[in-house]
């Protein structure tokens, strides 16, 4: 196939994104082809959204299923199923009691931000109602969420950013001097920092921070848009430290592809939101929530979760032992298919380095690359994809 895409398409697009120059047409399991038939190993799998690959039969066949009706949309103005038993079935397998549906990660955020607020407004009036965010943090590039992200290039251009958010270093007496119950109503955190690094929390130290939050009375939210949802081998990654929060934001992998996000709550905390107070045209539309169903059960089934685990004990026996061969590796990082690797060279070169090799892999900073595969990876894939970013990395 030849390129269809020229340099004036690619003009119409808001500059937001340096991207290369070959066009993607195609995939299959966890390969993508490009107008040449060039085929790439996707470790990037649109940055941890396409968790069953290409071409998945089951997701294909729910999506046909799911135009069955003809409900595509209907708005939240009614009631439809699909919704209402995703709901159900997250809270089934979740410590929530109440869902909200969205379509993006960053859109789950801004959410769970007003439910903080309205729960910190009903709990301690107008002057509970800063939101504390951790040093490494990325939560999203909308205003409340850019307040909340720890990146000064994406924040600089955009101030004044939303106020009443701060953004305290990982550090429990740091966080201890800056949790004032009178002022603060929730804590956000990712239990593994995706964009800040792929840096993974202690579980002890998550631990403190929810016994903290908890005597103080001040909600802890955690953001699993990156790193939940089986990405971990367990289906939540706070399952690794025996914690639960107030408020868990989820959204990539949740509907295969489709754009969706959810926020997840105990009864306390959904209570104090009355009808009007917060609101989404498409949120959990009967179409994509039928293809989310499915989803759900796929990844919450204990083979898969025992897959990635698997899998994820593979990528680290790799990558340790490319550590050990190359200088030019500092440090790696991660749990069960969500890896960050430091490196000595610019992580953009290895990137490209990699590409022309045929694998797809992401940064997360400037000296870390991350491994982010689909989660039906299979062991030969592992072998392969390890074996290329070997040569990448150089
Ligand atoms: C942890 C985390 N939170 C929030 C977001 C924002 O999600 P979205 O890009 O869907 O708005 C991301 C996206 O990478 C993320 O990794």
């Amino acid at each position: 196939m030849t390129a269809t895409l020229s340099a004036s398409t690619t003009e119409a697009l808001l500059g937001v994104y340096r991207k290369p120059p070959m066009e993607l047409v195609r995939g299959a399991g966890v390969e993508l082809f490009d107008t040449d038939g060039k085929s790439y190993l996707d470790f990037v799998a649109g940055i941890a959204v396409n968790a069953l690959g290409y071409g998945d039969p089951g997701l294909e066949q729910a999506m046909r299923d799911a135009m069955e009706g003809s409900l595509i949309h209907t708005s939240n103005l009614y009631r439809t199923q699909a919704g209402e038993r995703l709901a159900e079935r997250l809270v089934d397998i979740s410590f929530a009691e109440r869902v909200f549906f969205c379509n993006s990660g960053a859109e789950a955020n801004e959410g769970a931000f007003k439910l903080a607020r309205r729960w910190g407004r009903a709990k301690g009036g107008t002057a509970k109602h800063e939101i504390i965010a951790l040093r490494g943090a990325f939560h999203g590039r909308l205003f409340g969420t850019l307040a909340a992200t720890d990146r000064p290039s994406y924040r600089a251009p955009f101030r004044p950013l939303a106020g009443g958010i701060s953004i305290v270093e990982r550090d429990l007496d740091e966080l201890d001097a800056a949790l004032n119950p009178e002022t603060v109503t929730a804590v956000i955190a990712e239990p593994i920092q995706g964009e800040g690094g792929v840096r993974v929390l202690d579980p002890k130290f998550l631990q403190a921070l929810r016994a903290m939050t908890l005597e103080r009375g001040i909600l802890l939210i955690l953001d699993e848009i990156q790193c939940g949802y089986a990405r971990t081998g367990k289906f939540w990654a706070h399952e690794h430290s025996d914690i639960t929060p107030d408020i868990l934001t989820t959204a990539k992998p949740m509907a295969g592809g489709l754009p969706m996000g959810a926020i997840l709550t105990t009864r306390e905390v959904a209570d104090t939101m009355q009808p009007g107070d917060h609101g989404t045209t498409f949120g959990g539309g009967p179409f994509i929530s039928a293809v989310a169903l499915h989803v759900l059960g796929r990844l919450s089934d204990a083979s898969m979760l025992k897959h990635v685990r698997e899998r994820g004990m593979q990528v680290k026996k790799g990558l340790d032992a490319i550590a050990k061969s190359s200088s030019k590796v500092r440090a790696v990082r991660g749990t069960g298919l969500m890896w960050g690797i430091d490196v000595a060279d610019p992580a953009k070169d290895i990137v490209g380095r990699a590409m022309e090799l045929g694998l797809l892999i992401c940064s997360a900073g400037e000296h870390t690359l991350r491994l982010l595969p689909p989660l039906v990876v299979s062991k030969a894939d592992v072998d392969r994809g390890l074996g290329l970013l070997k040569h990448a990395i150089g």
